[in-house]
């Protein structure tokens, strides 16, 4: 009875609500709206950025460029130190001046024998290592100071590689700084469950056995931290020379500064990240050169065509690149694919046509003389990958190559050459996108098998999809990045200091506060709460161990005395 009284009571409650609500509303809609004021006061704001990578290269060189041009758009000053003579001969970026800072790089920062071993041997991070030349670090500090003295520069925005002369120059002016790179791992030691297969682990390490997990979270950050201490001390010596104090610890000039990362979730193995830290990417341009005429009906005439390329700095065996063609011929008789288009780059052909050691007719297929093999040497990849009809990707899996795969869903089989593309092509197969390959281990059954399953499992195709709309929605960060770029040169505007010379000082360890963690200003232990996990540890130890001890001596009490009673009982019924 009161159970139902209170519950109709309720509902009137609930009713009044209700209807004042609705009044509330619509007395609400008839009021008027104002526009809310987006409006951006950009006076004062500093406004020269100089971009810097001496890797160079379209890989490195296209997303800083997609950024930065969001950001002339926006009424800044920029300027790109490069290698390689990149802006001038892109139509694309032309509208951005270029200061040239060496010959176009890459991998000419190696030079051609040693690029051979690192493609063509198994090399592991000790001799990989080796393409580090001390000495460049000079050259750029002395380039990037003189570029400072002929244009006021606001911002420094560094490229990652080999760059520590960027980094360390800014903080050296008191400039505020930005990061780029298209791998967390390189701007912070990622947890021990991600590693990376240039250290012989993998990139996660999730399934792995407690003694692979003990060797790549142990022993083989111990065994490479004397090439990162030689590598350290070559530094060093270098910042010496030009006046910057040593640094020991690697990563300080990396810290509390913001770092952009042009990579994404769903290709990305997932890790907690620093607010500082911010994934961007994928970053994509907004158009890309078009199918030839050539291309175009050589596509539409064959309906399941596989790409094939290895990007513009690698190359591989020619007896590999004969095991790839012959699986390709006989995917063709198979009809299980029925067109090849392969973009040679690197490819030494005139090695390949005296390559006498193939029982199949190479020679046609490099002169284009078989039909369902077109052969060129620089594709328009983002038009073949976005045709219906490309079914396939066979790519060595560099950062940028993967991204478009994504983006245009077409499954992949990779081939990783070098450096990061080792990773890329364990996350690509970890998310389901595509199988891999080894270049010291290629067979032709494996390869027929693997594109086999590529062109006929369902999943490969559906997951491709799911992180091809991952890709489309995250490429538009590139504006998030321009805009967090513009946050930083805001902050300096109210947080620099102006020296006698009407120069802005601007304090890196403090400009983001906003962005910093507390526990970088704690120190090692109050930072991790090791005090006071530690003084609560010992606690719980102290409490076990005295209540133990009082058990103990209860128990030996009662021993005693039971044992006292029972032979007093004894020899009482004795
Ligand atoms: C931008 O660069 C041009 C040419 O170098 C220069 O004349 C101009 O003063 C710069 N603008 C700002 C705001 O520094
Ligand atoms: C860079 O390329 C442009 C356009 O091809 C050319 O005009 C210019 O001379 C080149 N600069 C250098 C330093 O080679
Ligand atoms: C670039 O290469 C040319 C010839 O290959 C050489 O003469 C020149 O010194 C190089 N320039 C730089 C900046 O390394
Ligand atoms: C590890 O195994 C679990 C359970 O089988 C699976 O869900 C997960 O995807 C695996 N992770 C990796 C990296 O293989
Ligand atoms: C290609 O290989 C041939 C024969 O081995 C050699 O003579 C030529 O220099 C190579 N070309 C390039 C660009 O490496
Ligand atoms: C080479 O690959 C085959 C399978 O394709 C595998 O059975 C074999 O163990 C591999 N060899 C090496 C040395 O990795």
């Amino acid at each position: 009875m009161f159970l139902r009284y209170s519950f109709s009571l309720f509902n009137i409650w609930h009713l009044t609500i209700f209807a004042l609500f609705f009044v509330y509303s619509t007395v609400e809609t008839q009021s008027k709206f104002i526009k809310r004021d987006s409006f951006l006061d950009r006076t004062n704001v500093p406004k020269n950025i100089l971009a810097a990578s001496p890797l160079g290269g379209g890989s490195h060189l296209v997303p800083m460029l997609e950024i930065l041009k969001i950001l002339v758009v926006r009424g800044y000053n920029v300027t790109l130190a490069a290698s390689g003579n990149f802006t001038a001969n892109s139509e694309s970026y032309r509208s951005i001046p270029q200061i040239i800072i060496g010959n176009e790089t890459g991998t000419s920062l190696m030079n051609e024998e040693f690029a051979k071993k690192v493609f063509l041997e198994d090399v592991d991070f000790n001799i990989m290592s080796k393409v580090f030349d001390p000495e460049l670090y000079t050259k750029f500090y002395n380039i990037y100071k003189r570029i400072t003295e002929e244009i006021n520069v606001d911002l420094f925005f560094c490229d990652v590689g080999m760059n520590e002369a960027c980094f360390d120059l800014a903080w050296q002016l008191e400039k505020p700084v930005v990061g780029f790179a298209s791998n967390p791992i390189y701007a912070s030691i990622p947890p021990s469950y991600k590693s990376d297969p240039v250290f012989g682990c993998h990139v996660n390490m999730e399934n792995e056995t407690f003694y692979e997990r003990f060797k790549c979270s142990i022993i083989k950050p111990l065994q490479f931290m004397n090439v990162f201490m030689t590598i350290g001390n070559l530094l060093n010596e270098q910042r010496v020379n030009v006046g910057v104090e040593p640094i020991w610890d690697p990563r300080s000039r990396m810290k509390n500064i913001l770092f952009l990362f042009d990579t994404f979730f769903g290709f990305e193995i997932p890790i907690p990240m620093l607010p500082l830290h911010q994934e961007i990417g994928p970053v994509l341009a907004d158009t890309y050169p078009d199918l030839t005429p050539d291309l175009e009906s050589f596509l539409n005439a064959h309906p399941r065509t596989m790409y094939f390329a290895l990007g513009t700095n690698v190359f591989t065996s020619p007896q590999n690149i004969a095991i790839l063609l012959k699986s390709c011929l006989e995917l063709i008789n198979q009809n299980i694919i029925d067109g090849v288009i392969w973009a040679t780059v690197k490819t030494n052909i005139t090695e390949l046509m005296s390559f006498s050691n193939v029982d199949f007719p190479i020679s046609d297929i490099l002169n284009n003389n078989y039909p369902h093999i077109h052969i060129i040497k620089f594709a328009p990849q983002f038009a073949i990958l976005s045709h219906e009809n490309t079914k396939l990707f066979l790519s060595q899996g560099g950062a940028s190559s993967s991204h478009e795969s994504i983006y245009t869903a077409t499954p992949m089989l990779v081939l990783p050459i070098m450096g990061d593309q080792f990773g890329n092509a364990e996350k690509l197969e970890l998310a389901g996108i595509a199988l891999k390959l080894s270049r010291l281990n290629l067979t032709f059954d494996d390869t027929i098998l693997k594109i086999k399953r590529l062109l006929s499992e369902e999943s490969f195709k559906n997951n491709a999809k799911r992180l091809s709309f991952m890709a489309k929605l995250n490429s538009k960060r590139k504006y998030r990045a321009a805009d967090l770029i513009e946050i930083v040169m805001n902050s300096a505007k109210y947080d620099s200091i102006e020296d006698e010379n009407g120069n802005l000082k601007t304090n890196n360890n403090v400009l983001l506060k906003d962005w910093i963690t507390a526990d970088t200003r704690m120190g090692f232990i109050r930072g991790n709460y090791i005090d006071v996990y530690g003084t609560f540890i010992i606690l719980v130890l102290t409490l076990i161990g005295g209540f133990g001890y009082a058990l103990l001596k209860v128990v030996k009490y009662l021993y005693t005395y039971y044992k006292a009673r029972n032979s007093n009982s004894k020899s009482n019924t004795e």
